[in-house]
């Protein structure tokens, strides 16, 4: 992948040692890895069960994906079972889920993780009794058990949130060094980590040669994450950051994972009536659509679920008709025990400067835009 030799270059490592760093640095995982599907595909009856596993509905793309698998899946000619977990109990309800799913025979089990390192029994009961499992958006950790993954390219979301920063923080001001603040996800999902190394991979540099500082001096992960990826979370830390760090300094800028999270820190900063800093997201929620139209927000990563909801199912279809999946990633994603096969789609930077171009074929967002 591009982006794993540019940054090789660019931490002077040799391009062959920054491919086998690139694996363990998705995944926080430094297991041999193996690469490939663990076995044939053997086909399956037309009108077999589907199963999708969705997390809690903690940001839109969630639910329009449990819409569009339902839709798609009944198109394609499958019986689907698709199931969220609830908002509290999250990870004891996709085990059953998936339990579930097992014992009524689904041939697929397409799982959206509410934690990538809780569901090595149940996935691997469910490998047992024959099915294959597709990590969506989210990889599952540590267990053999997982034979696909199918999510935007995680790492380059990071790097272009990361740049959007820089971009936004430039443009409002010529000169640096900037003040800023660092946000990550939820720890127990894994792509958190992967979002967070990649925004690292351009702002790092930065604060290195002190072009921008971290105001609250709080840099690692453990410091900046959010719990559940819930905006209360979020808004809290910034409250409490404002208080004890920005009673005289400006903020220049945010690093937001998300766009809910995002919409949180613009909310606290709001609350405490200071200048809005420039602020990144991911998602293309409507709300942030309408925020970066009115030049709040200054950015949002556009990740068409619409896109990621078919090309799982378009592995699915292979499955069934006995054909391996098409992947077109076997480096990137160890996930402790093994490098999972993945089908990465690319993601799309949006600021007020493409928004038009951006969401031009999306029937919910392009009304926005006008
Ligand atoms: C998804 C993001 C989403 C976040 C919170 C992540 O795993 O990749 O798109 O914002 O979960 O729901």
């Amino acid at each position: 992948m591009r982006n794993i030799l540019v940054r090789g270059v660019a931490a002077g490592a040799i391009a062959l040692l920054s491919l086998t760093a690139c694996s363990s640095e998705r995944s926080g995982g430094d297991a041999t890895a193996t690469s490939g599907s663990t076995e044939a595909a053997k086909g399956f009856p037309a009108n077999s069960l589907i199963g999708v596993a969705l997390p809690a509905k903690t940001s839109e793309n969630w639910v329009l994906a449990g819409d569009l698998f339902t839709n798609g899946l009944k198109d394609a000619g499958f019986q689907s079972d698709v199931q969220y977990a609830g908002s509290s109990t999250t990870v004891a309800d996709q085990q059953a889920q998936i339990s579930a799913m097992t014992t009524k025979g689904a041939k697929v089990i397409v799982i959206g993780a509410t934690d990538a390192a809780q569901l090595s029994t149940q996935v691997e009961a469910a490998k047992q009794a024959g099915a294959t499992i597709i990590a969506y958006d989210r990889l599952i950790k540590n267990t053999q058990g997982v034979d696909y993954y199918v999510a935007y390219d995680n790492f380059k979301v990071g790097e272009l949130q990361g740049q959007a920063l820089l971009d936004g923080m430039a443009k409002k001001k010529a000169k640096g060094p900037y003040t800023i603040e660092l946000f990550s996800g939820s720890s127990d999902d894994n792509n958190s980590a992967v979002f967070f190394d990649g925004a690292m991979s351009v702002l790092k540099p930065k604060i290195d040669s002190g072009d921008v500082v971290v105001g609250s001096g709080q840099t690692d992960i453990k410091q900046t994450a959010t719990d559940g990826w819930k905006a209360e979370n979020a808004q809290r830390r910034m409250d409490s950051l404002l208080t004890s760090t920005y009673g005289s300094k400006t903020l220049d800028g945010v690093l937001s994972p998300n766009d809910t999270l995002a919409r949180a820190i613009i909310t606290s900063v709001k609350g405490a009536g200071k200048p809005l800093p420039i602020v990144t997201g991911q998602d293309s929620e409507v709300e942030s659509v309408k925020s970066i139209v009115a030049g709040e927000q200054y950015s949002t990563i556009n990740k068409d679920t619409r896109n990621l909801v078919a090309q799982t199912i378009q592995m699915v279809k292979d499955l069934q008709a006995g054909k391996t999946p098409e992947v077109n990633d076997t480096k990137s994603y160890n996930n402790g025990v093994k490098v999972v096969p993945s089908f990465l789609l690319p993601p799309m930077i949006v600021t007020k400067d493409n928004v038009v171009e951006a969401y031009a074929n999306d029937p919910n967002l392009a009304p926005l835009t006008k």
